[in-house]
């Protein structure tokens, strides 16, 4: 299995698994090397600002339009309308889904739990959780709908993509371009995880403006995969999530049959505990925003669609501070999920592979236990916050719980209790 990479984020790749397969000074030559098939994949409009342009020229055996008529097939937990249930400003917080009791792989295994716009108009996104025990078996998968950034939590994932294959474990990312088709085994048997399948603009780094030229995610540490090819005939599906559905055509080739390629929209993956984290060293904590991956701009210059953060293993060294998250309500919508350890502002209650859901002006913030202890500990010391990684998909806009997880025996019906202990410590008297 070829797992080499190449490094960086948004760069012009060339990559050819047979020598001379790409060509020289032009895309599309009358007759492409090898007998191969050219065919463009444009992720932005053609007309994109250049630093803003995703295309990718691909030279393979079969172009993508090969393949059966698509038919409709059920969508599972897979939900795209997000008015099922009225939205809650109830805090929300669930634990970790149980592994399947039947035979499901990376795409069955899908279950939304919220989301906002639509994939019709291009804004907004899906939250999904997966669950899987089972390898892809002759299925391969494409969204049209959005660009999938996958997070797992257990088990690692071999994404094999059509530019190339990805190996990802917990604790790493993956980004996989709206349209690009896949498969995922399963190599340790069992994976869980989260998705955020963004219907805007890819998520690209953030400008650093007075940080400078380093830090938070570098670019270097982004890896793409190489051109690798899989010449395989057989009985196959294709599904691709068109519109909200599943859709379903018999394929006669692998889909994976990109033998070179080059352009700037392509699969990465990128290691969270590469994240150069920065914060106070004096007093309080900036905002949450410092602690930003990647980010899916809006049309409003300063406003994300999408804002990916995640609250890695850091030293906390401001003094006289309460040093966790504070007491907080903001305009934005906060799903948040934990691949490993425990996160500052919660003592219990939220698990690796749990969720939760602070909506628009939901208040929220540390629990009892974290309150009491932030209150009184010693702050003339650093403390290392060591065993954790947790993270954010924060959208600009409500996020719409869905029935299914509204109704999920993993919602933790009491999560507001962790909030009542709050007892009034106010004395007009004391200062
Ligand atoms: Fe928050």
């Amino acid at each position: 299995m070829d797992l080499s990479y190449q490094t960086g984020f948004g760069n012009e790749f060339a990559t050819e698994a047979l020598p001379g397969a790409l060509p020289v000074g032009q895309n599309s030559p009358q007759r492409a090397a090898y007998g191969l098939y050219t065919e463009q994949i444009s992720g932005t409009a053609f007309t994109a600002p250049r630093s803003h342009n995703r295309r990718t020229w691909t030279y393979r055996i079969h172009p993508a339009a090969k393949h059966q008529e698509f038919r409709q097939i059920d969508n599972g937990n897979i939900v795209s309308d997000f008015t099922q249930v009225a939205a809650t400003p109830n805090q929300l917080r669930w634990n970790p889904l149980p592994a399947p009791s039947i035979k499901t792989d990376f795409i069955s295994g899908w279950s939304t739990m919220a989301g906002t716009g639509s994939p019709d108009a291009q804004s907004g996104c899906a939250i999904h959780l997966y669950v899987a025990n089972a390898d892809m078996d002759h299925r391969y998968f494409y969204s049209a709908d959005g660009e999938l950034l996958i997070v797992p939590q257990q088990g690692s994932l071999l994404i094999k993509t059509e530019l190339g294959n990805l190996y990802i474990a917990p604790q790493e990312i993956a980004l996989i371009p709206r349209g690009i088709r896949f498969q995922v085994l399963l190599p340790d048997g069992m994976a869980r995880g989260y998705i955020c399948e963004n219907y805007g603009a890819p998520l690209r780094l953030p400008d650093l403006g007075v940080i400078g030229s380093n830090g938070l995610a570098n670019p270097r540490d982004f890896q793409i995969p190489v051109a690798r090819y899989e010449d395989k005939q057989g009985d196959f599906e294709l599904i691709a999530k068109f519109s909200g559905n599943l859709w379903q055509a018999r394929i006669g080739h692998s889909p994976c049959d990109v033998v070179a390629w080059h352009g700037n929209y392509a699969p990465c993956k990128y290691d969270l505990r590469r994240f150069n984290t920065i914060g106070s060293i004096s007093y309080d904590h900036p905002d949450p925003s410092i602690f930003l991956v990647l980010q899916s701009q809006s049309d409003t210059p300063g406003v994300d669609t999408i804002d990916f953060v995640i609250f890695p293993p850091r030293w906390l060294a401001a003094e006289h501070t309460f040093r966790p998250p504070w007491f907080h309500r903001n305009i934005a919508a906060e799903f948040m999920g934990l691949i490993h350890g425990a996160y500052d502002a919660k003592a219990e209650g939220f698990l690796p592979g749990g969720a939760s859901l602070h909506n628009c002006m939901t208040g929220h913030g540390p629990d009892v236990q974290t309150f009491d202890k932030a209150s009184s500990i010693d702050t003339s010391n650093p403390q290392k916050i060591a065993n954790t990684m947790a993270f954010m998909f924060e959208t600009r806009t409500l996020l719409r719980p869905t029935r299914y997880a509204m109704e999920s025996p993993a919602r933790q019906t009491n999560y507001t209790d962790c909030w009542q202990g709050l007892v009034k410590h106010f004395n007009p008297e004391q200062p």
